[in-house]
């Protein structure tokens, strides 16, 4: 039986949900509540906003890690430059262009070309070719995730045939950014890099990790708030998962990690939800990291706010090398595999997918229209 507390926070989070616009101490409010009944409420209202903005379907973006070769050194990251552990491997073109066709086969109407970042010319000529060759012999629609490029080189991708593009801020909060980077890497550099892309025409993707050392509810809600402020149209958030061998990674903070998983992945979902909530019409990702702390974690992305999923297509020998975080899900698994698992997941949910489909955020059809006045 509800009690009347829990009636009365609960009439409190309406009100606020209701709101127009939401403050600061809004978000904090709704990324704090942690009771069952309160937090169902909140991902009931979120679902609600997704189905009214984006609509009831699923959108597939088949993910090839192209490559795990990184000459940054993120703190968090397992394949971060300085881990000797792991074999580092380079797809060739001819084993991408097979999982390009795999996935216009199997009637995905996007593709996610990720890898470690890599600034040399060689680079940024390999990735503009692959993109030319995929969007002549498929046609799919790509989105890059190749890490911070010159403007030159976002531009030639784009001229190329990417039109969407993810760069995660990581934490909107500068002086958290330098305690999760080396020196070098800089917080501006990545603002700068995040507005290059907008202005060269791209659907922009952001997003931060959820949880991190340091991290307080109050950082999250400015994270939203950022991604409102900058305008971006995808959003791919997900628990921060610690890796060992990384420097943030001692005995203890390992032993904190685990006794507070559960509240991480609990504030990931809250996070989907009062983002959907705040922005509305935007693409958000049921991240593959939700998966690592809950097997069933991307199907409860579905029902909080989640309306893009990105099946792993990389092919399979190379899968346990791209090891960003502990528990890495679906390594084990085919491009097959993981097509039917996550149909059956959004069918257990009672969500459609988008076959075949681009499934742009509606928010950039927005933008543009507006912009284009
Ligand atoms: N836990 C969760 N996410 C991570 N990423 C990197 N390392 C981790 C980790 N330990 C995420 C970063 C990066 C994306 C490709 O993977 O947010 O932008
Ligand atoms: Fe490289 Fe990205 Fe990992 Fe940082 S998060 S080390 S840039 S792959």
């Amino acid at each position: 039986m509800t009690n009347i507390s829990n009636t009365t926070a609960l009439d409190s989070a309406a009100e606020i949900i209701n709101r127009a616009e939401y403050t600061l101490d809004d978000m904090e409010t709704l990324l704090s509540i942690d009771d069952r009944e309160g937090m169902d409420y909140l991902f009931g209202k979120a679902l609600e906003e997704t189905q009214a903005t984006v609509g009831e379907s699923i959108y597939f973006r088949g993910i090839i890690e192209f490559s795990n070769q990184c000459e940054k050194n993120c703190f968090y990251c397992g394949i971060r430059r300085d881990n000797p552990n792991f074999k580092r491997y380079f797809l060739s073109e001819d084993e991408i262009m097979e999982c390009a066709r795999w996935a216009q086969e199997n009637n995905y109407g996007s593709l996610v070309l990720q890898s470690g970042e890599d600034s040399s010319e060689e680079f940024v000529d390999f990735v503009e070719r692959i993109v030319k060759r995929i969007t002549k012999e498929t046609g799919l629609g790509i989105t890059l995730s190749v890490g911070e490029q010159t403007e030159e080189a976002y531009r030639r991708f784009f001229d190329a045939g990417a039109h969407r593009y993810l760069l995660r801020i990581e934490t909107s909060d500068p002086a958290l950014y330098a305690r999760l980077h080396p020196r070098d890497h800089s917080f501006e550099q990545r603002i700068e890099a995040l507005r290059a892309l907008r202005k060269v025409g791209y659907q922009v993707g952001t997003g931060v990790m959820i949880g991190l050392p340091h991290q307080t509810i109050r950082d999250i809600a400015k994270d939203i708030e950022f991604f409102r402020k900058e305008d971006f149209d995808m959003f791919g958030m997900g628990p921060y998962i610690i890796h060992q061998d990384t420097p943030l990674a001692s005995p203890k903070l390992i032993e904190k990690w685990e006794a507070e998983k559960d509240d991480i992945f609990n504030l990931a979902l809250r996070m989907l939800a009062v983002t959907r909530l705040a922005l509305g019409n935007v693409n958000i990702a049921a991240t593959t990291a939700l998966q690592a702390i809950n097997p069933v974690g991307r199907e409860l992305a579905f029902n909080a706010g989640a309306n893009i999923v990105m099946p792993i297509i990389t092919p399979k020998k190379y899968r346990d090398a791209y090891i960003l975080y502990k528990g890495k899900p679906c390594i084990e698994d085919s491009a097959g595999v993981c097509k039917g698992c996550l149909s059956k997941r959004i069918d257990s949910v009672g969500r459609d997918i988008g076959w075949g489909e681009r499934g742009d955020s509606p928010h950039y059809k927005e933008r543009t229209s507006v912009d284009a006045l």
